[in-house]
């Protein structure tokens, strides 16, 4: 069996003796690396002023990591600019935070093409490769473009809207094409996989044949849905053994007996959490019974401060807080607490564990594991609530948290008001139904059938549709969320020319 190749925007070389797991895909790749090694490549985090032409290389285990810099320049036309002021409001349904720019997207195809250029000296002939998120879309054209006949995969962490919003954004057509130089195509939910074959069949004006796929000179690209996954019991050991840790004992302690409010996640427009504060308002407003017994606590890591739409987000979130602080706070009760930097994983577990209610209400989001994370952490005997976003990709497999719409504070309030007041026996009986779930499907299975799809393609599509149907619900089963449950109940013409890193070039 040949080298796993991963891909990714951003990768972070652990330090010497660290096991590979700080996290994220790291977390999920540690198996699908140990049983055959690979390589590991990206940027490095780094912006060089003048970025020596050089690949850095480390090797950890059997893994080797070689990463680059990026220039100024690229950093804010392919990085700050393309990727993460076009491609993501876009593929969030963010039409009105769109910024595009035809030189940053110039800038994105020259940054994969360099991506690309560096990574194929380091290839060897069987190598699978496996590319990761909407900041390289473009990479395996650019290497089939370059001679490679890898096996080549790409998943997209992050939602995949049609083909209706998504043609909103100049160039869609390259984008969507460039994904025929894969050989699988994988997404998060079943929710994604229409979106994203909408805008095969749209963008491309090709045929989406039967089961997902579509056949372009002499290459066949599949589409399939793998939803990711968490290391359940590995977090709930390190969920229970953090609640004893001092951060987490101060704030308990801290809390002077209240009920603890947590949301966790990167200051971000999509996490929705100006509509999550408002929603807190609401609830002290609507049922000022809490007034006092409850306190809010957010974690909010700063993100991509050098764009625009951020630094806006930051100063909306600081005046919201301050004035429901304002309006409701007593002198020895503050409702809310705002952390606008990052905590650390296992501290994060801790306080997971003892918040009475996990707040995860995106606008939109490809997964969300803080979701799955908050009822891994749970202590099984008294279990806090999770309140979810029907939005998040993690709600088409827990149907039994509370599903709300994060736009409707006043629903989101009352959401709230059910989790703070759910009696002992139901709160077990939906933690229960959660938690096995996450134990059914584990994160390295995440990466095992999504590397049997791409290696073994005539064989895995059966294995792998048995293991979706474990782990992701259909609309009809979402009907148990007693607060919300009106809220949950329902739910070869071939182009001619194809421009820039297409597959035109590619095939
Ligand atoms: C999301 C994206 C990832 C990205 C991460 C952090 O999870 O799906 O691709 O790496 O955010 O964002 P950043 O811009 O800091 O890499």
């Amino acid at each position: 069996m040949g080298r796993l190749v991963i891909v990714s925007n951003r990768v972070g070389v652990p330090k010497r003796g660290d096991a590979p797991t700080a996290g994220g895909l790291a977390v999920a790749l540690k198996d699908a690396f140990s049983n055959r090694g690979g390589l590991w490549f990206g940027w490095s985090g780094t912006v060089s002023a003048d970025p020596p032409d050089v690949v850095k290389h480390a090797r950890r285990g059997n893994v080797d990591y070689a990463v680059i810099d990026l220039s100024q320049e690229a950093y804010e036309g392919f990085y700050a600019g393309h990727a993460n002021a076009a491609l993501w409001p876009v593929f969030h349904f963010r039409l009105g935070l769109l910024s595009y720019d035809r030189d940053h997207a110039e800038c994105y195809r020259a940054a994969n093409r360099r991506y690309a250029e560096k990574l194929l000296p380091l290839l060897r002939p069987d190598d699978t490769i496996w590319v990761h998120d909407y900041q390289l879309i473009p990479l395996g054209a650019e290497l089939r473009a370059m001679g490679s006949r890898h096996r080549i995969g790409f998943f997209h962490h992050i939602p995949f809207p049609p083909w209706a919003v998504f043609s909103a954004m100049p160039g869609a057509e390259e984008v969507i094409r460039a994904l025929l130089a894969y050989d699988l195509v994988g997404v998060q939910t079943h929710r994604d996989l229409t979106g994203l074959l909408d805008c095969m069949a749209q963008g491309t004006g090709m045929k989406v044949r039967a089961g997902g796929e579509i056949r372009f000179r002499g290459r066949r690209t599949r589409f399939r849905a793998f939803p990711i996954a968490i290391a359940t019991d590995e977090f709930a050991e390190l969920a229970a053994r953090n609640v004893t840790q001092p951060a987490t004992q101060r704030l308990q302690a801290s809390l002077a007996g209240r009920d603890l409010i947590i949301g966790a996640e990167r200051l971000d427009y999509t996490k929705g959490l100006p509509e999550r504060l408002r929603a807190f308002g609401a609830l002290l407003e609507r049922f000022p019974e809490h007034s006092s017994h409850v306190t809010y606590l957010q974690v909010a890591a700063r993100s991509r401060e050098d764009v625009e739409s951020y630094k806006d987000l930051k100063r909306e979130i600081e005046h919201l807080a301050g004035r429901i602080n304002g309006d409701y706070s007593d002198a020895d009760w503050t409702p809310v607490r705002y952390v606008g930097r990052a905590v650390p994983r296992d501290t994060l577990a801790g306080f997971y564990r003892i918040a009475k209610v996990g707040l995860v209400t995106p606008l939109r989001d490809g997964m969300n594991l803080v979701a799955k994370e908050y009822v891994a952490a749970q202590d099984p005997e008294d279990p806090g609530v999770l309140v979810l976003s029907r939005f998040a990709g993690a709600a088409e497999g827990m149907p039994e948290a509370l599903l709300v719409n994060p736009l409707d504070a006043y629903g989101m309030a009352e959401a709230l008001n059910a989790a703070l007041t759910m009696p002992l026996e139901e709160r077990r009986e939906r933690h229960a139904a959660m938690f096995r779930r996450l134990q059914a499907h584990s994160v390295s299975g995440w990466a095992k059938s999504f590397l049997d799809a791409l290696e073994r393609p005539d064989t895995s599509d059966t294995t792998h549709s048995r293991a979706a149907a474990l782990s992701v619900f259909q609309p009809r089963l979402l009907s148990r969320s007693a607060a919300t449950s009106s809220d949950s109940a329902s739910e070869e013409s071939v182009v001619s020319h194809v421009a820039g890193w297409s597959t035109a070039r590619a095939s």
